[in-house]
């Protein structure tokens, strides 16, 4: 298609939102091109901002209501996992080059970061965006954080590793890992808050993540002649999967997000949760469960279930898949569907094989987003218009893993 005219359709295409449901399906492919060029733009915007220390990921440019203005280390992680995808094969229009100076900027400014005494030491959900680490009172430790960042630098080693730069990964970046994963080792069975930065107590997100990040870092460390590590890691790593395991509960047919609360919000009865599929779709490296064992898509299905019945505008524009929250007590902006939790239901889907299935959630992003790409943390429940958190960084990098599942998993039949 011609450019021009192709732009022109993008920009129409949301435009046209909530007049019809059907411009989005008949223009689905191309806002899908589109989208995907401008959700690697939008990231960039948001590593490295002015007067920012070079590698610092904001959450959102978002400063008031809410401010965003940090490096959340979680955030940071799975926004960073898209370069690192693109360094593993998955084409770019960034050249290799480019995006090891991405890797490496964001190692630099990790690396400073663990040297600073923090409040809750590497624990610290987000750092200032001049790298030190973040005072105000918040729900700290978070320990996922520092697991997914060691997963992802292990990643990152390996393709140094494969390009014969073992010495730079023996002296620049195995000291930054092994700091991740000794205090994520360390810490496994203590309780932290969970990525939602709202209870303190055992989270399956969080456990299952700490497994991934301590059996890469078993492997690294053997590959690497360090057999003491290896042990060590690998042994906390089993204790990560045995009390991982134990949030999944086989008579209800649920994975319980979050046992032992010892602080934070109380009103979680449910223990549905969209972190529960996140842990999965995090993970898959070294999967704990199956994306289709009974006890993951009956727990998918329940979470679909309750925000059909809790969000208005799934019924409104039922042609679309669901629009997807956090969890259905969801109390934060009153309770909303967020992107990157709809598109984790898409990206599920594509990796089950069902493009069709997938495609619906895609949509539902697209029908929601502004008409020029942006997209926000959340879309209102009652009147579908974005809220919160504008350009949220993570919801492009969700987007962005959903649609590459929608290429790699499911054939070109519609
Ligand atoms: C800010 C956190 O980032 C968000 O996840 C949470 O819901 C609210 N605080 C309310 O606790
Ligand atoms: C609130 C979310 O709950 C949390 O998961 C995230 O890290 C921060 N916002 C920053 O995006």
């Amino acid at each position: 298609m011609h450019k021009f005219l192709f732009l022109f359709l993008a920009f129409n295409i949301g435009s046209a939102a909530f007049a019809d449901v059907d411009a989005v399906g008949d223009h689905f492919e191309d806002w899908l091109n589109y989208e995907r060029q401008f959700a690697e733009s939008r990231i960039l915007d948001n590593i490295s901002p002015q007067r920012a220390r070079r590698g610092a990921v904001i959450a959102s440019p978002s400063k008031h209501n809410p401010n965003y203005y940090y490096h959340w280390v979680r955030d940071g992680a799975l926004v960073m996992d898209i370069w690192m995808r693109r360094l593993e094969g998955y084409p770019s229009r960034l050249s290799n080059a480019n995006l090891e100076a991405l890797m490496w900027d964001f190692v630099h400014f990790t690396e400073y970061g663990q040297h600073i005494p923090a409040l809750s030491g590497l624990g610290e959900p987000r750092y200032d965006v001049d790298g030190f680490p973040n005072q105000e009172p918040w729900g700290r430790p978070q320990n996922d954080g520092p697991a997914l960042r060691a997963s992802l630098l292990i990643r990152f080693a390996y393709y140094l590793i494969g390009n014969g730069q073992i010495e730079v990964v023996k002296s620049k970046l195995w000291p930054v890992i092994m700091n991740d994963l000794y205090y994520t080792g360390d810490q496994v069975s203590v309780p932290s808050f969970d990525l939602w930065e709202e209870i303190k107590g055992d989270h399956f997100y969080t456990r299952v993540a700490c497994r991934e990040a301590l059996l890469l870092g078993s492997d690294l460390a053997a590959a690497l002649g360090d057999y003491g590590r290896s042990g060590w890691y690998s042994t906390q790593a089993q204790i990560a999967q045995s009390l991982a395991l134990d949030h999944v509960n086989v008579q209800r047919q649920q994975i319980i997000e979050n046992t032992n609360r010892v602080d934070g919000i109380w009103y979680k009865d449910s223990g549905l949760d969209v972190a529960s599929l996140l842990a999965l779709l995090h993970t898959t490296r070294k999967p704990i469960l199956n994306l289709n064992d009974q006890v993951v898509m009956s727990t998918i299905n329940k979470i679909e279930q309750s925000f059909n019945s809790i969000y208005p505008i799934n019924r409104r524009f039922s042609d679309l898949g669901a629009s997807i929250g956090r969890y259905p007590e969801d109390t934060y902006y009153n309770g909303n569907p967020w992107f990157l939790a709809t598109f984790a239901f898409a990206e599920y889907y594509y990796r089950l094989g069902d493009r069709a299935k997938g495609d619906g959630y895609m949509k539902r992003g697209a029908f929601h987003a502004h008409r020029k790409g942006h997209m926000s943390e959340q879309m209102d429940k009652q009147s579908g218009y974005m809220l919160s958190a504008e350009d949220l960084t993570w919801s492009y990098a969700a987007f962005l893993t959903a649609l590459e599942a929608r290429q790699k998993y499911t054939s070109n039949k519609r």
